[in-house]
């Protein structure tokens, strides 16, 4: 024992010699993110926050927070990635069992290096434990312009043999204000991204889910932290944030006794213990964060900026409108009426025909949501020509074509999937699979090789039949129930909620590489699986099955906190709404759903003669406004969860300023309930704006038609006339 503190010592002194005066910063143009070496060689956050100014301004920063009244020998700071055994009390960044069963690790540094990578700069940090070959490489690459930042971790060893990981964070960051307001997004099938704020007192706060799957079933992997009072739209000290993991996730935020807060973002540990062989590299998923003074509206569209151009597939180009058949037909259709389908959808303008779930399956006809799944074959008595039938038909149309698959499920015992290969599904030996979705779907055991080729080869096939195919809606509709692997050994059982999401990136990325211009929306019963890690390959989502155009409006007002515009598709149902039996005017619904990717899920043969000349203008306008509409800065002006939750509005701004459009939604009506002029926002003040009023059904807005500066459009706002129940507006503002 006494030979070990020995060597420590002597090692401590090494690192003094060494590294006493190592600075590490991570900045963006806005932001500093600054890491010191301690005397003793260990690594600490010494400041998270503005950018600093001068270089004295790092001198001054102090690594250790803690008064060492007691005289230690070693004096503590905040870790930048603390370990578990070592001198902090709270919770670690990384936990590990080394091979000979000792379950303590202390990281000292060892080297960093920075290099510039597409759109910004990488910090590469290599940390080391000096009695254990075990080794941390933090990495954070810095947006500069766009002020976000990304970090995640590596974790190896070169130990006898495995060790095993209980806790692997992405990273660990450490704020000091004087209170701190945490809202999360709590959430659940079809009422995706509710927010919720708390303040946050001393002791932890755990944000996570369980569900191996579909998180948003549970809560969204994403939130907003508001330093010294809740975070606000357009003023004070705010940070967003969000990991990349569409799997079970953990959120730790906890105060700590010298009032500074510790926000851990990592895949949940819960039974995922990891056994990391000599030589592999555990890679955490990515957290994703933005600080702002300015408020949520600032951090959002900085957020929505870097998306585009760095994390989303295709994320620069704008998106296709399109004709789904799901709400209108279900499972009841075949060759002929999707034939009339994509006549009608040409109709109607828009770019594409999306066929939807009940295509598949000869021996388990999917004939409703309890058979078929996994077996890909579109089912003959439907559909004789097949999937190539239906692409020819609808090039005849003129629309582009795009399929409904879901290849990560099969139905147990309903399926000639499961009858070859019983497998490959997530199962316990001698007890009958949870029933989901009503029936028997059941997730395959993504973790087995052979699972990964089977559904790669089911885009494969579908495109190497149709290689006109334009667009696939993946989708996932089950939790991931059944947990037991007859794949991974006895003592790999724990790793099935982590090696899953590895093991679909990997599938992702096989699929990307071969086919990197076909869109693909990701889809998990909605809005499940809206989530940054999933999105370089995926090049949008659906964001909620919950297509009711009132409650939309709520959530899509949460998702896009966090997502951009051509991400987020949003689609016009039949009124009454097949889940609320709300009757809401046709042009409400359509001015909510051309807030995002624009689609259609009613049967065009259902619109009357004055309906449909309605809707065809609608699409025409969105088509020739997408590029602002998708692409553009998104400003939030009146919030549905304030004053009295009255009404919504917000506008999408071109980065030129010359154009924007604006959206505003009446949501609740009783006699008084008016709302004042909205007061726009990322105008230019020095230029008129030609007000044009979009999707017009009785009055018009006083300005329409006007010419009025950015000034007062601002200043003064703009009466937007939402005088009755269900009331909307939809208004084009161009530079002249
Ligand atoms: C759930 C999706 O969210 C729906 O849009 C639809 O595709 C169904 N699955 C089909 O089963």
């Amino acid at each position: 024992m006494k030979k070990s503190i020995m060597l420590i010592a002597a090692l401590c002194m090494t690192s003094v010699m060494t590294f006493a005066q190592k600075v590490i910063r991570v900045s963006t143009d806005k932001t500093d993110l600054v890491m010191k070496v301690s005397p003793k060689g260990r690594l600490y956050q010494v400041y998270l926050g503005d950018k600093l100014l001068n270089p004295s301004d790092y001198d001054n920063l102090k690594w250790d927070v803690y008064a060492a009244s007691d005289g230690a020998v070693c004096q503590r700071g905040h870790e930048v990635y603390a370990t578990s055994g070592a001198e902090d009390f709270f919770e670690p960044a990384v936990a590990a069992t080394h091979a000979d069963g000792n379950m303590t690790t202390y990281l000292y540094y060892k080297s960093s290096e920075q290099k510039p990578v597409d759109g910004g700069t990488e910090t590469v940090i290599t940390l080391q434990d000096k009695v254990y070959p075990f080794t941390v490489k933090l990495h954070y690459v810095a947006y500069a312009k766009e002020n976000v930042i990304k970090a995640w971790s590596e974790i190896s060893h070169n130990e006898k043999s495995p060790v095993t990981l209980w806790r692997y964070s992405s990273t660990m960051l450490y704020f000091k204000s004087s209170k701190y307001f945490l809202t999360n997004y709590h959430s659940d099938w079809a009422k995706e991204g509710q927010p919720e704020t708390t303040q946050l007192s001393t002791g932890k706060k755990i944000i996570d889910t369980k569900l191996g799957t579909r998180a948003a079933m549970q809560a969204e992997p994403f939130f907003e932290l508001g330093f010294d009072e809740p975070a606000k739209e357009n003023e004070g000290k705010v940070m967003l944030g969000t990991i990349g993991w569409p799997g079970n996730f953990r959120f730790t935020f906890e105060v700590d006794n010298v009032g500074a807060l510790r926000v851990i973002p990592a895949i949940n540990p819960y039974a995922s213990d990891y056994k990391l062989k000599a030589g592999e590299v555990f890679t955490t998923p990515e957290f994703i964060f933005a600080m702002s003074n300015n408020g949520m509206g600032e951090a959002s569209r900085n957020l929505h900026n870097w998306a585009r151009q760095y994390q989303v597939n295709m994320g620069m180009d704008d998106r296709l409108t399109l004709l789904n058949n799901w709400e209108n037909t279900g499972f009841d259709f075949n060759q002929q009426s999707l034939a009339e389908l994509m006549k009608d959808a040409k109709d109607l303008g828009v770019d594409m025909f999306l066929l939807d779930d009940g295509w598949f399956a000869n021996k388990y006809p999917r004939k409703d949501d309890h058979a078929g799944l996994g077996d890909w074959e579109a089912t003959k008595s439907k559909l004789p020509e097949g999937i190539p039938g239906l692409v020819r038909d609808a090039k005849k149309a003129g629309v582009k074509f795009g399929i409904w698959i879901e290849p990560e499920m099969g139905n147990w015992k309903a399926s000639e999937l499961y009858d070859k290969h019983p497998d490959w599904f997530l199962q316990n030996t001698g007890v009958e699979p949870v029933q989901q979705r009503g029936g028997t779907q059941a997730r395959l055991d993504l973790c087995n090789p052979k699972v990964q080729d089977f559904v790669v080869g089911v885009v494969d096939r579908l495109m190497t039949d149709c290689p006109e195919l334009a667009y696939i809606k993946w989708d996932d509709n089950a939790i991931t129930a059944n947990y037991g692997s007859t794949y991974l050994g006895s003592d790999r059982q724990s790793q099935i909620y982590t090696g899953y999401h590895l093991a679909l990136r990997k599938v992702l990325e096989r699929i990307r590489a071969k086919y990197p211009d076909l869109v693909i929306q990701g889809c998990a019963s909605g809005g499940g699986r809206v989530n940054y890690g999933l999105l370089p390959y995926f090049d949008e989502f659906w964001t909620s099955d919950n297509t009711d155009a009132l409650q939309r409006v709520y959530i899509q007002w949460g998702t896009s906190q966090f997502f951009p515009a051509n991400a987020m598709a949003a689609h016009v149902s039949a009124a009454p709404n097949h889940q609320t039996q709300r009757t809401i005017p046709l042009k409400f619904r359509f001015d909510v759903a051309e807030a995002g990717r624009l689609g259609i899920e009613m049967r065009p043969s259902d619109f009357t003669t004055k309906q449909l000349a309605f809707a065809q203008q609608a699409v025409e306008d969105y088509k020739r406004l997408r590029p602002v509409i998708q692409l553009g800065d998104l400003y939030r002006l009146l919030s549905p969860y304030e004053q009295g939750g009255v009404a919504a509005s917000h506008m999408y701004v071109s980065a030129d300023k010359g154009k924007a459009v604006v959206y505003a939604y009446k949501l609740k009506h009783f006699v008084g309930h008016t709302v004042p002029p909205i007061r726009m926002q990322g105008l230019d003040p020095n230029r008129s704006y030609r007000i044009k009023e979009l999707n017009k059904v009785g009055n018009s807005i006083t300005a329409d038609g006007k010419l009025i500066s950015g000034k007062v459009l601002m200043e003064a706002g703009l009466a937007l006339a939402l005088d009755n129940e269900y009331a909307s507006r939809m208004v084009e503002l161009t530079a002249e």
